[in-house]
């Protein structure tokens, strides 16, 4: 018996199939960082069985894993391509995301040493300054893709589609379109305009344009408190991801005695507590000591005492038959779980790490 982390992909295309239905277009599903903790393979292979034609990646080294796996879906790089990995991803046609005229350089220059022409989307800059072209940088770097590239797409990232007020995002929506109307990129069958991430799927399912670019919601949580407050009933996120841990050693405790290091917790009265074999070595939060909470044959119990790097401890009250407790899924929630820590649930998902295995269900 040890510890585990259980994948319910019927759950991820459940998420899926729900998104895809509430704007009615293609998803460009977001699998960067090992599919936000699933596992970028399984989750791309059980996407693209449900009909998912493209993912997305943040880095370069992140396609060229997936190229050597077998999938099907085409790969759309979010990020900059590190120009060792380019002949690689030109030859096997993954799509690449460009916001400099540097970037345009280096991925053109590689695509004619193979022959070849590379498949491009255009990043625009609208307000979140991080990557992408600038405005006034745009019609020159699309002239540069067009005449060069296959240039198939453009995109723009929102800074806060998650804060309850959108006049950014709008704002941000507002300029990509008309840079897109300025640089003859809209209503062109060729090009693909996706701005859409998780937030702004729910939240504005009119600004889908020809497909969006969730991540989160496809692995169950939501982008913020906000959104969840607001698209909770509408769209229900199904659980995808759970953290098993075997009950190790119980123990009784008496009044007085203080639990695990630093002493934070001190019984009350005789109790008994159990451990974990999970800890913050895995990636679960440390913030949770003291604070977090597990579930036992679905009730609820404390985590007392700080989180230790291989375990914690959790008052039982009194011992129980019980061989396992939930750290995280349907009983422990993703989002409460981010609130309890000050972070998000990507933070939750992403630290995840790979002393934990992964199981998958459907
Ligand atoms: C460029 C880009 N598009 C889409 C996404 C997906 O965002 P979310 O997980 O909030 O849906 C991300 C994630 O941060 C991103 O960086």
């Amino acid at each position: 018996m040890r510890p585990y982390i259980e994948i319910d992909l019927n759950a991820l295309i459940s998420n899926y199939l729900l998104l895809k239905a509430h704007v009615d277009r293609p998803l460009i599903a977001v699998i960067k960082a090992n599919a936000y903790g699933h596992g970028a393979l399984p989750v791309c292979q059980a996407l693209e069985a449900a009909g998912c034609e493209m993912v997305a990646v943040a880095r370069s080294s992140e396609a060229v894993d997936l190229l050597a796996q077998p999938r099907q879906a085409s790969i759309l790089v979010l990020g900059v391509s590190d120009v060792d990995d380019l002949p690689t991803l030109i030859t096997a046609g993954v799509t690449l995301g460009v916001s400099t005229a540097k970037e345009a350089k280096q991925i053109i220059d590689a695509a004619a040493k193979l022959g070849l022409r590379a498949k491009t989307h255009l990043k625009l800059d609208t307000g979140m300054r991080r990557l992408g072209a600038l405005p006034s940088d745009a019609a020159a770097l699309a002239d540069t893709l067009t005449n060069h590239t296959d240039l198939c797409g453009v995109y723009t990232h929102f800074a806060a589609a998650d804060e309850p007020c959108l006049d950014s995002a709008e704002q941000q929506y507002e300029q990509f379109n008309q840079l897109c109307n300025a640089l003859s990129l809209s209503n062109n069958p060729n090009i693909c305009r996706h701005v859409a991430n998780s937030a702004a799927t729910m939240l504005k399912p009119e600004w889908a344009l020809d497909a969006v670019r969730p991540g989160i919601a496809l692995y169950g949580s939501y982008p913020s408190e906000h959104v969840r407050a607001r698209c909770q009933q509408q769209l229900p996120l199904q659980t995808t991801l759970s953290v098993y841990s075997p009950i190790s050693q119980q123990k009784t405790l008496a009044a007085g005695d203080a639990v695990s290091y630093g002493g934070t917790w001190v019984a009350e009265h005789a109790t008994v507590i159990g451990h974990s074999q999970v800890g913050y070595g895995d990636g679960y939060m440390r913030h949770l000591s003291g604070k977090g909470q597990v579930s036992i044959d679905g009730r609820i119990y404390p985590i007392v005492g700080r989180v230790c790097m291989d375990q914690f401890a959790v008052n039982l009250g009194q011992t129980t038959d019980c061989k396992w407790m939930e750290l995280l899924g349907k009983n422990v929630n993703i989002d409460d779980m981010a609130s309890q820590c000050a972070t998000i649930g990507y933070e939750i998902l992403t630290h995840l790490n790979s002393r934990l295995p992964r199981v998958y269900r459907r």
